[in-house]
């Protein structure tokens, strides 16, 4: 019996089953009731009780093989002609690919970024989480001083917690390259406030640094002019207003004017139609000293704004969490524009 099966299942092994009509003889041969595999459990169940454990066990492994031999050949061939009738099937309607589109925000940071890039602006990037000396320190924010609470941080532990600012990516920068410096730095920054529909506990900024020999104030005015100019139009209007910041004397903020004709620009600029979109200042002598800058050779300009503001102001966003909530139905209205 033992050989009988030997015998039968070095007949199936060999067949090559390469064409429809082979793989129906397979069958007709071995998998019907009639076939070659049955008519051994026929005879299967006139052995002794010793011998069918043994046999059973090969008898059943027999059967199982042939059939699986069966399956795959017939998914070989059944996908083969499934394809073949694809490909020559132009009448059918077309596959179509989900396509995804560009976050609101990537939007804005790409094109601020571009700007700043055909100014002569290299891109820097660095760690999220920041230890004390590049967040605040460096950056002339003195120990206990208050000036620390304008910047509501989440710690992670003594002197480590994550950046409050992207001016911790120029410090870096600052320490590790020679003037004349010349980049911009945008990223994630995390602050520990109330989430509301204008703030939320992490936003994204872009910062800017530019250290030179003789740089000026002048210059900061008209890298910031030219940056709205291109960015909001050529006949938008900016202010300066003095400002502070530890890290930059003199200090300013930069405001656009929306003016207050229409009702949702009173109610962004709290009816005085200017709106608010970035800091700025010359370095503070201590920040370039701390990082090994000379300032008594070198003087530079700094610069940072908030992506989410702009995004907001300029695609009429009225809630920020918006941005974050990644609901398909927000995100697709963006789909036109890149
Ligand atoms: N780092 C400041 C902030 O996060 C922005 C700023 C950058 C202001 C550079 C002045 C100069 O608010």
């Amino acid at each position: 019996m033992k050989q009988r099966i030997e015998e039968v299942k070095k007949n199936f092994l060999r067949q090559e089953l390469a064409s429809p009509d082979l793989l129906e003889k397979f069958r007709l041969q071995f998998l019907v009731k009639k076939g070659e595999i049955n008519s051994l459990f026929e005879e299967f169940k006139k052995l002794g009780k010793e011998e069918k454990k043994e046999v059973g066990q090969l008898l059943n492994n027999l059967k199982k093989e042939a059939q699986e031999k069966y399956d795959q050949a017939k998914t070989l061939l059944g996908s083969g002609s499934v394809q073949k009738e694809k490909e020559e099937d132009y009448s059918l309607p077309g596959k179509s690919v989900g396509q995804g589109s560009r976050h609101p925000l990537s939007l804005v940071q790409n094109k601020m970024i571009t700007i700043f890039k055909e100014m002569g602006f290299s891109i820097s990037e660095g760690p999220e989480i920041e230890d004390d000396w590049h967040n605040f320190s460096a950056l002339n924010f003195p120990e206990n001083h208050p000036a620390r609470d304008m910047q509501d941080t989440f710690f992670i532990e003594k002197d480590i917690s994550l950046r409050t600012h992207t001016s911790s990516v120029q410090v870096r920068v600052m320490e590790n390259c020679a003037p004349p410096i010349r980049t911009i730095s945008p990223g994630r920054v995390y602050r520990n406030e109330a989430i509301s529909a204008r703030s939320n506990s992490f936003f994204h900024q872009i910062e800017g640094l530019y250290i030179d020999k003789g740089v000026s104030f002048a210059d900061l005015k008209q890298t910031l002019f030219l940056f709205v100019q291109q960015f909001f139009g050529e006949e938008t209007k900016v202010r300066f207003r003095p400002s502070y910041f530890p890290f930059t004397e003199p200090s300013a903020e930069m405001d656009i004017y929306l003016g207050t004709d229409s009702e949702e620009d009173y109610r962004l600029t709290k009816g005085t139609g200017w709106l608010e979109i970035l800091g700025c200042g010359m370095v503070d002598v201590n920040v370039l000293e701390n990082c090994g800058i000379d300032a008594a050779t070198y003087s530079g300009f700094a610069f940072g704004m908030g992506v989410e503001r702009i995004a907001m102001f300029q695609y009429g966003i009225k809630d920020i969490r918006t941005l974050f909530e990644n609901d398909k139905r927000f995100l697709e209205q963006f789909k036109a524009l890149g």
